[in-house]
């Protein structure tokens, strides 16, 4: 049977002479540092040639697909987005969609009825997950012969209409295999619903921190493969997309695994346009989750590319330890995760105390102490230290090739002993060096 309104698209009804005025702000006392240099200045390892092997040919559908907003001499400013009044928010949807994507929205619309459909009325037995967006079921689109994920927003407020917009834009405008795809939306009336491609895996949290008894845990291997996607995922937000763009809510539930455990990043609601030109940080007001968000965005609501870094360490740590960021079922001292983990990283000989007890030890020795060398960088406490999601990347890479797992751990031992010497005199007073030193050799 033919589907003509799930296929029908958003650039169909786009208005060529939108001359409708810059949107409003909606987070309050939002600003633009100017103060120093550029935050977005390319690593190292840009400078010297490295390229992503996906970064060309997605650097040009980007560039292609954002150009005529940047020639129209208005940034990329859909992130900031707010609605006056509650009847403007349900008739305008559309209209805010069409505008700030420009005729480059590829979303298919769907009818709540054909989202019914697909996902037989949303039936328990369909139920995939529910955050704190709503409720997540799997369905079938059967006009587009595709297993998809609905997620249906529960709230109809302020906040969760600036997501579902900055989501359906974000995702439409953005595209990288390290990104999830989003196939279309409902704004029918009341309702809000986004569409994703199904990722047969579910999250990295159902499988790290949530893990039920019938599944496997994931190996030392498949844990660095996941952490270089995702970290691929930022790379292409912090260094492709242009300007660049901070995800802000970066953690294990919201990197989703496909058949195969590859990663992608999915809730872009929170995204914000980085810092452009000579600007070093926008300010914002503090949004993501606690415990991933970086001190200093915490406490001063100073936004950059190097608050998702940090982010990406929490995550690694925990993707390193099994341990959630905030667990409250743990004695006193360890609720705190990366409270935990720092005057651990100052003593290598303690490293293996870090290791997921569900790997059973089976992992590199070397490797595992050059991922706790790559987290404690990332989650230094001045921003301007941690790496660049680039440099992390080339980190991973390596880290998650077969090289290391080939290594002999009796030599690394004989290694170990020599160099403990050596950093109990050398280091012992600054926090978190023996994880830092490794991470800077890896
Ligand atoms: N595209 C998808 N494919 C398969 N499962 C998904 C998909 N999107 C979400 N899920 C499942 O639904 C769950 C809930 O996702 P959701 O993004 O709504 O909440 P969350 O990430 O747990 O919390 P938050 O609202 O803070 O982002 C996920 O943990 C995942 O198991
Ligand atoms: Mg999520």
């Amino acid at each position: 049977m033919a589907c003509f309104t799930c296929c029908g698209t958003l650039s169909e009804n786009d208005n060529e002479n939108n001359e409708q005025e810059a949107p409003q702000e909606d987070e309050q006392n939002e600003t633009v540092g100017t103060a120093g240099k550029s935050a977005r200045r390319m690593s190292n390892a840009s400078k010297a040639g490295y390229k992503a092997p996906y970064r060309s040919s997605y650097r040009a559908s980007l560039r292609a697909s954002i150009k005529e907003i940047v020639h129209n001499k208005y940034k990329l400013s859909f992130a900031n987005i707010s609605f006056k009044t509650d009847s403007s928010k349900h008739k305008y949807i559309h209209e805010e969609i069409n505008k700030y994507g420009k005729g480059n929205i590829n979303a298919k619309i769907f009818t709540y009825h054909e989202l019914c459909d697909a996902t037989k009325n949303f039936t328990s037995e369909n139920l995939l997950g529910e955050g704190g967006f709503g409720r997540v079921h799997k369905g079938y689109i059967d006009c587009l012969n595709q297993v998809v994920a609905v997620k249906q927003l529960d709230r109809n407020g302020f906040q969760g209409n600036r997501e579902f917009l900055v989501e359906v834009l974000m995702l439409s405008l953005l595209h990288s295999p390290h990104l999830v795809n989003l196939v279309g939306y409902c704004a029918e009336g009341p309702q809000r619903l986004l569409v994703y491609e199904y990722m047969a895996k579910g999250s990295l949290e159902d499988h790290l921190l949530d893990r039920e008894p019938d599944k496997k845990p994931l190996d030392w291997q498949t844990r660095m493969k996941i952490a270089e996607g995702a970290a691929r995922g930022l790379e292409y937000l912090h260094e492709t997309a242009n300007p660049p763009v901070i995800y802000r809510d970066f953690k294990a539930s919201n990197i989703l695994l496909d058949e195969n455990f590859n990663p992608k990043l999915s809730d872009f609601g929170l995204a914000k346009l980085g810092p452009t030109g000579e600007e070093t940080h926008v300010s914002t007001r503090v949004m993501g989750t606690y415990g991933y968000c970086a001190p200093e965005y915490a406490s001063t609501g100073q936004l950059t590319t190097k608050s998702d870094v940090y982010s990406f360490g929490v995550v690694f740590l925990e993707i390193i330890t099994g341990r959630r960021v905030i667990d409250n079922n743990r004695p006193s001292e360890e609720h705190n995760l990366v409270v935990w983990a720092q005057p651990l990283f100052r003593d290598k000989s303690k490293f293996h105390l870090m290791a997921d007890p569900s790997l059973e030890g089976d992992y590199p020795l070397k490797s595992l102490y050059q991922a706790l060398g790559i987290a404690a960088m990332c989650l230094q406490e001045e921003a301007s230290t941690r790496p660049y999601i680039s440099d992390v990347v080339i980190a991973l890479e390596y880290l998650s090739s077969d090289k290391t797992v080939k290594l002999e751990d009796n030599e690394e031992e004989a290694e170990i002993q020599v160099d403990n010497e050596a950093i109990d005199e050398e280091e012992s007073d600054q926090p978190g060096n023996a994880a830092v030193k490794e991470g800077k050799e890896s």
